[in-house]
C-alpha cells in the first residue's frame, strides 16, 4: 500500500478493489458514513454521472458547493472545479479521483504571464472564465463560466474597459454577443478547438434534419455553422425542448449520455474531430473512474488544498460571480 504521499502524486491509489464488490453499493454506503456529496460534470464518464448526487455545468457545480452541508465533497471533474469548490467551501474535505485531471485551457494561461499581461492594461477589469488555476482567478476581478459571460460582461457599464481571459473563442463570442471590445489573452481548449468544419458540413448533409448545437469554446468558424450555442446545460435544456429529433452535437462527448437518457426518443450524434476519432473526449476528465471514485471516497485522497492567501483573494470574484448570476436568476 502506497503512503499517501505517493498516492497524491500518483494520481490515485494503485490499491487492488475486489472484484466481486459492487462498486455502486460501496460508493453509496461511503456516502452516507461520511456525509459526502458526489458533484459530478457532465463530461464523465457514464457511471459517474450515474451514481453522482449533482450532476451539472461549471455554474451550477459551483453554486451547489457553494451552499453544500455535506462535510466531504467529492469533485467528479477537473482540478480547476475542485480547487473552485474548495475556495468556496474552505472548511469542507474536497477530494478529486484522479490529482492528474488537469485543463489545457487552465495550463495555456500561467499566472505569472498573466499578471504581467494585466499590468500593461492598468484600466481595465478583469474577468476569468472559470477554467483558470485559483492563482489566476485571484488576479481576477470578476469570475464566469459559459452560461453567464454574456450577462456578466452586459451588467457592466458599456464604458467599462474589459480584459477577458484565458479562453479566446469564449472571448471573441462574448465580444460579439455584446459588441464589446474585449482585451483577449490568447488560450484555449484541447477538446473544443479541433472540431472539423469539413466532417460536420458533411454529416449535416447526411443529416439534413440535424440541429447542431455547440459549446461557446468552440472556433469562431463552428460557431458561425451553430443553430444554438450554450453551455453544456444550456445544449442540453435546448435539445429537450426542441421538437426537432435530431442533433450534431459540438462539445465533449460525455454530454450525450444525459442528453440521451433525458430524451429516449432523439438521435445525438456527436461532431468529429479533426483527426481519425469519431468523437472528441476530454483526457482530463476522462481520467476519472469509477474505482477510483470509489477509492478516493474510501482513502479520502487526493485531497485539493488551496493556500490560504490565494483563497481570500479567489473567493472574492467567484463570489462576484456567484451574486450577479443569482440577481439575474442565472
Ligand atoms: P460548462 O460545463 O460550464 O459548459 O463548461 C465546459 C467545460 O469545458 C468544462 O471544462
Ligand atoms: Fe479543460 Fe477543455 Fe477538458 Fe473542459 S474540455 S476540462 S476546458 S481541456
Amino acid at each position: 500500500m502506497d503512503t499517501l504521499e505517493e498516492i497524491n502524486l500518483k494520481g490515485f491509489v494503485e490499491e487492488k478493489i475486489d472484484p466481486t464488490l459492487d462498486l455502486f453499493e460501496e460508493i453509496e454506503k461511503l456516502k452516507k458514513e461520511k456525509n459526502a456529496v458526489i458533484l459530478a460534470h457532465y463530461y464523465q464518464e457514464p457511471d459517474i454521472q450515474d451514481i453522482a448526487d449533482y450532476i451539472g455545468d461549471s455554474l451550477g457545480l459551483s453554486q451547489q458547493a457553494a451552499k453544500t452541508d455535506a462535510d466531504i465533497i467529492v469533485f467528479a471533474g477537473v482540478h480547476f472545479m475542485a480547487e473552485t469548490a474548495k475556495i468556496l467551501s474552505p472548511n469542507k474535505k474536497v477530494l478529486l479521483p484522479d490529482v492528474k485531471a488537469g485543463c489545457s485551457l487552465a495550463d495555456s494561461c500561467p499566472p505569472h504571464l498573466f499578471r504581467k499581461f494585466k499590468e500593461s492594461y492598468p484600466d481595465h477589469l478583469v474577468i476569468t472564465y472559470v477554467n483558470c488555476t485559483a492563482e489566476l482567478k485571484a488576479l481576477s476581478d470578476i469570475v464566469c463560466t459559459s452560461s453567464n459571460a454574456v450577462a456578466i460582461v452586459e451588467s457592466l457599464p458599456k464604458d467599462q474597459k474589459i480584459i477577458f481571459g484565458p479562453d479566446k473563442n469564449l472571448g471573441a463570442y462574448v465580444a460579439k454577443k455584446t459588441g464589446r471590445d474585449l482585451v483577449l489573452w490568447n488560450g484555449a481548449c484541447m477538446v473544443h478547438e479541433i472540431f472539423s468544419r469539413e466532417k460536420i458540413t458533411k454529416l449535416k448533409e447526411r443529416y439534413p434534419n440535424a440541429k447542431l448545437i455547440a459549446h461557446p469554446e468552440c472556433e469562431d468558424v463552428i460557431l458561425k455553422m451553430a443553430d444554438y450555442i450554450g453551455s453544456t446545460t444550456g445544449l442540453l435544456k435546448y435539445a429537450t425542448k426542441s421538437p426537432e429529433k435530431e442533433f450534431i452535437v459540438a462539445t465533449e462527448s460525455g454530454i450525450i449520455h444525459q442528453m440521451q437518457k433525458d430524451n429516449p426518443g432523439k438521435v445525438f450524434i456527436p461532431a468529429p474531430p479533426n483527426n481519425n476519432c469519431a468523437c472528441n473526449d476530454c483526457p482530463h476528465m476522462k481520467r476519472n473512474t469509477l474505482e477510483k471514485l470509489y477509492l478516493c471516497i474510501k482513502n479520502e485522497s487526493p485531497e485539493i488544498t488551496v493556500p490560504q492567501h490565494i483563497i481570500e483573494r479567489a473567493v472574492k470574484p467567484i463570489e462576484r460571480m456567484l451574486e450577479i448570476s443569482a440577481r439575474l436568476g442565472l
